[in-house]
């Protein structure tokens, strides 16, 4: 979809050329002589429109107005929670009615949040799936408008949401696929296209190599399937080869049986999604080849199908990782701290920054959160404030849980130095407590997006979440000049405590 940052106002709005004007109306709305504003007055003083957000009025053939469909949609205080409400109603109204053309007025004095919330939202609501139909039906909206009183003031603003909007649509995408598509060959078939289309560099490695390496956790969990695992190392390169990287690492099952452990069959379907974190990192990547920020950023993905076979690993088995740490493993559902221990290891190599792991971790964490806001957890407080503002910032919102080290009781065991599982109480903390004795290295944050990466019911699609939290916390990073590395010592005297 094409988007257009156009300088409007409510008269200039009734003159646009398209097939269906939206038109958001916040509680001061001030009206002018046009026909546009003249609409809005009429419906607000006869009770048929409301400024909340949710509320739509229709119109059909207005007179003054070149727009055949016309629709007026509350936008309460104008904020950016409140437009992006405003326009995934407005979306539902014009979903396949066939408009190819639209035009957005933002209300007068709308902010760069505002900007962003109608780029993204529209960019959200208006996506459909196709790739595995046999007709591609559905993607009729193709120009949108996004009218604002003077399009200067906003025009980075503008440009950074339609680098997110890439960025989200390609990590759904990926994220939609059927686990026969999205296969972990495939991811780093992706990956590659991404590397040679934007100039980025890439590796993408396979069972020998990754055994090379000496990844015992993550090769066990590939064990049970034909599909052979990949190991991806992208790296964005904005800044000069002494600025230390920021990493992320994703997890890439590509699907979750459970393995041995097995899962129940109701809606194990949706186990494709379990590579959520591995689509956010690449539609990060998307994103970055629009952005170019003035950083270095590197992307680890390990990625392999949890299922079982007679080669499958087993519940007891003792697996090594790379930090040399041995794992007892009690779960073979609990795949994904096994395939991220290693990469968070490997990430080691790169003198990181930061680092930031990315998983649909525990179901303990949906319990927990629901869909709203993805788990967060950090070494670091500066690191963990920076994630939870670009949280807010993106409508991508987190929220921080504890590392208490009582949280690792559970996981000692008899026969390993750590075992893969503890009790069920308090599982995604837990999980996180498993992660963290790799990571004494660098400031580390861990984002469970188990709840959040994407929506069940009538409604299933991967939701691109959180790559627009990632990208708000790029941005804000600024150049390196200054950028303000969370102080790595501090850090790693906490983590020790593990
Ligand atoms: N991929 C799942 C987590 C998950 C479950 C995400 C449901 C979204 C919805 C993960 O690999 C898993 O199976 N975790 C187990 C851990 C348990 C065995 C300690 C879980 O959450 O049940
Ligand atoms: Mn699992
Ligand atoms: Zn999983």
């Amino acid at each position: 979809m094409d988007f257009e940052l156009k300088t409007l106002d409510a008269a200039g709005a009734a003159t646009e050329k398209c097939d269906v004007l939206v038109v958001l109306v916040t509680e001061g709305f001030r009206p002018g002589k046009d026909a546009v504003s003249q609409l809005v007055a009429a419906a607000l003083a006869a009770g048929h429109l409301e400024a909340k957000p949710g509320k739509l009025l229709q119109a059909y053939r207005t007179e003054g107005v070149t727009a055949p469909r016309v629709i007026l949609a509350g936008a309460g205080d104008g904020s950016g929670k409140k437009v992006q409400a405003a326009i995934h109603a407005a979306a539902g109204a014009v979903r396949s009615s066939g408009a190819k053309r639209m035009a957005i007025l933002l209300p007068a004095g709308s902010g760069d949040d505002a900007v962003r919330a109608a780029v993204c939202g529209m960019a959200e609501s208006s996506y459909v799936y196709i790739a595995t139909k046999s007709k591609p039906e559905g993607r009729e909206l193709k120009r949108v408008v996004v009218g604002v009183a003077q399009a200067g003031v906003h025009k980075a603003a503008f440009g950074r949401a339609k680098a997110a909007a890439v960025g989200i649509e390609f990590a759904r995408e990926l994220g939609n696929l059927p686990p026969n598509y999205a296969t972990p060959t495939r991811l780093g078939e992706e990956a590659q296209k991404l590397a040679k289309a934007h100039g980025f560099r890439c590796e993408v490695m396979g069972p020998k190599e990754v055994a090379k390496i000496g990844m015992g956790s993550f090769m066990s969990v590939a064990k049970g399937s034909a599909e052979p695992l990949r190991f991806i190392v992208l790296r964005y390169e904005g800044a000069g080869k002494s600025d230390a990287p920021t990493v992320l690492v994703g997890k890439g099952i590509t699907f979750d049986t459970g393995g041995v452990s097995i899962k129940p069959s109701a809606e194990m379907d949706e186990m494709k999604f379990d590579m959520g974190g591995a689509a956010s990192v690449l539609g990060t990547f998307r994103a970055l080849a629009e952005l170019k920020p003035k950083m270095n950023i590197v992307g680890l993905i390990p990625s392999c199908e949890n299922t079982l076979d007679g080669a499958a690993y087993k519940p007891g088995d003792v697996l090594t990782s790379l930090s040399g740490q041995t794992i007892e493993v009690l779960n073979t559902d609990a795949e994904g701290r096994l395939i991220l221990c290693d990469a968070l290891t490997y990430a080691e190599r790169f003198k990181p920054r930061v680092v930031i792991d990315i998983a649909t971790l525990t179901g303990a964490c949906v319990v927990a959160l629901g869909g709203v806001r993805s788990g967060l957890f950090a070494t670091d407080d500066e690191l963990a404030g920076q994630l939870i503002a670009a949280g807010e910032a993106a409508l991508d919102p987190c929220w921080r849980l504890p590392l208490d080290d009582e949280y690792a009781e559970g996981l000692k065991t008899n026969f390993a130095d750590v075992a893969n599982v503890a009790g069920r109480a308090g599982g995604a903390v837990v999980a996180a407590k498993f992660l963290q004795r790799f990571t004494q290295a660098y400031p580390w944050a861990h984002l469970d997006i188990a709840g959040t990466a994407w929506k069940g019911g009538a409604a299933k699609s991967s939701t691109g979440r959180p790559v627009g939290l990632l990208l708000e916390y790029i941005w804000a990073q600024g150049a390196p000049a200054e950028r303000k590395a969370p102080a790595a010592g501090k850090s790693r005297a906490r983590a020790a405590a593990v």
